[in-house]
């Protein structure tokens, strides 16, 4: 018998092996030309007279800033974007640079035309916004050696390079960062057609069958994002190859989908215990973030940055200056009455 340390010491390595399978999956879903990459038409045309006008003049393209929901392709659009410019992608995050030194050593190690992605860009503490300010408007890079009056200042001159930020919150990057970037694009969420043609692309790449049926009921649950979609299509076609024959039915994905509690706008266990709790517990609202991340022993950003953005999308949640509240809409999708209180008949 294994013991049960040695069990969880198997399972994490399990989850680790999973996990990477999962990111490899992704990466051979990654659409690796413009005419693969679905929607978002208007970014993509403004991205495209960007990157030809650049390499007309043989220079690099300007800063980038996309925002937008999580999930919706930023990471893909910085790889396309470098796809098309011929040139290597530097990938990091705000969290990840902790300190300046460790930004000097990403900024000092890049080659004429590079591009840096930073994703999580709202994460990125003040001081290192500091140094990327000279960075991103006179590639230079400014810095201080030694403590105190003997401190002294030298300037380093970087290579050629183009940052494209990407951040869920664009309200918490400050405003000269902001404005150091050329062009800001906002990434919308998908819609249903949208999200049928990235499946069905996506299913061709995993050698499986998927009916128009199952096409559109997976699209229908995928919070219109396509990195849902895509993980969704994965569990839906597991199911299908352990309760079926493979391939991917109407039938085998409503099943599939019902077993890992997603309902039919694509909800998950946890929106319906937020949108519960504002209802059972703070009166339908208006409750604070805080108060609801305790009640449902949530982190505040993943309320914050997953579960908000497509509730308010949906119109199920909405932002008062006193706290969310829950919408009429919310309540008959729970299948619960709507208190018609006066205040709550404008919802
Ligand atoms: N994967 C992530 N975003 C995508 C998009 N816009 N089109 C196709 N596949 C994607």
């Amino acid at each position: 018998m294994v013991n049960p340390g040695r069990r969880r010491g198997m399972n994490q390595e399990l989850e680790k092996v999973e996990k990477t399978e999962d990111k490899n999956l992704d990466l051979a879903l990654r659409p690796q030309r413009w005419d693969e990459y679905i929607g978002q038409n208007s970014v993509k045309d403004n991205l495209k007279i960007l990157i030809g006008a650049a390499q007309g003049r043989g220079e690099s393209i300007e800063h980038i800033l996309l925002y937008g929901p999580a999930g919706v392709g930023k990471t893909t659009l910085a790889y396309l974007i470098a796809r098309e410019m011929n040139t290597n992608i530097r990938i990091t995050s705000g969290p990840a640079i902790e300190r300046v030194g460790d930004l000097a050593s990403i900024l000092t190690n890049l080659m004429p035309g590079d591009i840096l992605f930073i994703d999580e860009a709202h994460r990125l503490n003040k001081m290192i916004e500091e140094v990327l300010y000279p960075a991103m408007e006179s590639r230079t890079l400014d810095i201080i050696i030694g403590k105190g009056p003997s401190a002294r200042t030298i300037q380093l001159d970087l290579p050629p390079f183009t940052l494209i930020a990407a951040t869920t919150r664009v309200g918490l990057l400050s405003s000269p960062l902001r404005s150091r970037f050329g062009v800001t694009f906002r990434l919308d969420f998908y819609t249903n057609e949208d999200l049928e043609k990235i499946l069905a692309r996506s299913a061709k790449l995993l050698t499986v069958q998927i009916s128009n049926d199952a096409l559109s009921h997976v699209a229908a649950c995928s919070r219109q994002t396509p990195r849902v979609a895509n993980r969704l299509l994965k569990r839906v076609r597991d199911y299908a190859q352990v309760h079926g024959d493979g391939n991917i039915t109407g039938t085998t994905a409503t099943s599939a989908l019902k077993l890992l509690s997603i309902d039919l706008l694509g909800l998950e266990e946890t929106d319906r215990r937020l949108l519960q709790a504002i209802i059972s517990k703070f009166n339908g609202g208006p409750v604070g973030l805080q108060s609801l991340a305790a009640a449902c022993s949530e982190e505040i950003d993943t309320i914050e940055e997953l579960h908000e953005p497509f509730l308010m999308q949906l119109g199920f949640i909405e932002r008062t200056s006193r706290g969310r509240l829950a919408t009429r809409r919310a309540y008959e999708h729970l299948g619960l009455a709507f208190p018609e209180t006066e205040a709550r008949l404008a919802l």
